[in-house]
């Protein structure tokens, strides 16, 4: 992106757990670079020291203890907030795509439709912590809860953390809550059926980043 000099763009990842983003993210920031452009990878909540810090605090309950989902909320708002002023900003000023796993909007899933916090504590958070840095691109893995859930059971030999031990009704609530969010903004989303392989899903993937921005 860097090579024209003009500014750089932020595109986010989203979908439920085990929908396959990360290494989407990889194959993306791999194919962007071998084609000569900026890329800066980083993820949400972390990517940051500060960032980080909050994300062991998310993670990993502390014994005897229950987060609520108001700190919650908060929490992953500060991890936000720092990122966007630390990291993205001044990349997409240096004309960078930023790849980031996970942004806002996992706020407005995760905190608002999963746990129900109401839209204007949510919403309000989200603008507080993000300013007017809203993705050009946010693409939707979408798999069925039960396959996520799957996956995950799969790719860890340790404990879940406490983000992964919600019921499947949960992340069904979650993957609903993307599919609505992605079709109410269609201009910023794109929905990629995360149940193809992973060839498939990194063509259609390169297909729109490419013809958007290179
Ligand atoms: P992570 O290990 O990064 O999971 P994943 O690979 O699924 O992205 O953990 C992030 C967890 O935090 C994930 O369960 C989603 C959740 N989350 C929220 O609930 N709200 C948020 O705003 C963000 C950024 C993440």
């Amino acid at each position: 992106m860097s090579k024209t000099n003009k500014k750089g763009v932020l595109i986010s990842f989203e979908g439920s757990e085990g929908c396959g983003k990360t290494t989407q993210i990889r194959r993306l920031a791999n194919r962007c670079q071998d084609s000569g452009n900026d890329i800066v990878v980083t993820r949400e909540p972390g990517g940051t020291e500060i960032g980080e810090e909050i994300r062991h605090l998310l993670k990993h309950t502390i014994k005897g203890e229950r987060m609520t989902p108001e700190a919650e909320l908060l929490l992953f708002a500060a991890s936000r907030a720092q990122l966007v002023r630390e990291l993205i900003i001044p990349s997409v000023n240096e004309g960078k795509m930023v790849l980031c796993d996970r942004y806002l909007d996992s706020t407005t899933v995760y905190q608002g439709v999963a746990r129900q916090i109401a839209e204007d504590p949510v919403n309000n958070i989200n603008s507080f912590a993000v300013g007017n840095i809203i993705p050009d691109l946010t693409i939707v893995l979408d798999v069925p809860a039960e396959l996520g859930m799957k996956r995950i059971k799969n790719r860890f030999s340790d404990l879940p953390d406490r983000m992964e031990q919600e019921t499947i009704e949960f992340y069904a609530k979650v993957r609903e809550g993307y599919l609505v969010l992605a079709n109410s903004i269609p201009d910023r989303f794109i929905v990629v059926d995360g149940t193809l392989n992973q060839d498939e899903i990194e063509e259609k993937i390169w297909e729109e980043v490419s013809l958007r921005y290179f």
